[in-house]
């Protein structure tokens, strides 16, 4: 299983990668807006600083111009994957871009059926939505192993990937469910790794600690230096 890092944020890639985090990055017209300045040079400085698969979404709706850029985008890096929608236009897209050599990521899919036909092409890899359905209190979570069984039976390569993950609870979800990758952004990762309740019981056995005597603590304390 691998994880990759759902950011167009250079320092969020530096940050997570020293954890080994970030087998490879994914990206969307908000993530690259969101780094302001020019969208195609920052796409160039993610896909050399990720060793790994980067993915770069169309933003055309129609199937000639998404097939156009995609195979653009494709040449921008050797790593680039190309993002095309779960709709018909990705779809016809996506079976072009298939025959001309260019790997594709097909986003905004958020109920397993939808996989089907890209399965069949087959594409690289299906991205399930997930932290978009839970936020209007619906759960889809229980579609990664719906989905994964469903990939398997169809005896595609193309890899299950979760995104949209929010909370650590997803995340887990994800793996469990048998995603073949995990994109998680940065922000989910801070939110996991700053768990209140790791910081208070530090906390808690620091205050317990300083209740021994100085001299009591010092071979303890020493010990490695
Ligand atoms: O890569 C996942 C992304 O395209 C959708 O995530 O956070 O906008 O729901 P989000």
């Amino acid at each position: 299983m691998e994880f990759f890092l759902d950011t167009a944020s250079l320092d969020a890639i530096r940050r997570w990668q020293a954890f080994g985090l970030v087998q490879g990055a994914t990206t969307n017209p908000a993530i690259l807006a969101k780094e302001g300045g020019d969208p195609l040079d920052q796409l160039r400085q993610v896909a050399e600083l990720v060793d790994g698969p980067v993915s770069a979404q169309v933003t055309h709706a129609e199937a000639p111009a998404m097939v156009r850029q995609g195979e653009a985008l494709s040449q921008v890096a050797p790593n680039i994957v190309v993002k095309v929608p779960a709709d018909l236009e990705g779809l016809a897209a996506a079976r072009e871009l298939k025959e001309k050599g260019v790997s594709c990521n097909i986003t905004l899919t958020f109920q397993p059926a939808q996989a089907i036909a890209f399965a069949k092409v087959p594409v690289a890899y299906v991205s399930l939505i997930i932290g978009r359905v839970d936020d209007f209190g619906l759960s889809s979570v229980e579609e990664i192993a719906n989905a994964r069984a469903m990939l398997d039976k169809l005896e595609t390569p193309t890899k299950l990937l979760a995104a949209s993950l929010r909370n650590p609870t997803q995340i887990i979800a994800a793996v469990n469910g048998g995603a073949d990758v995990v994109t998680v952004p940065p922000s989910t990762w801070e939110l996991v790794h700053q768990n209140p309740l790791t910081l208070q019981g530090e906390q808690d056995f620091a205050a317990a600690w300083e209740e021994l005597p100085a001299e009591a603590r010092r071979a303890y304390e020493n010990l490695g230096t």
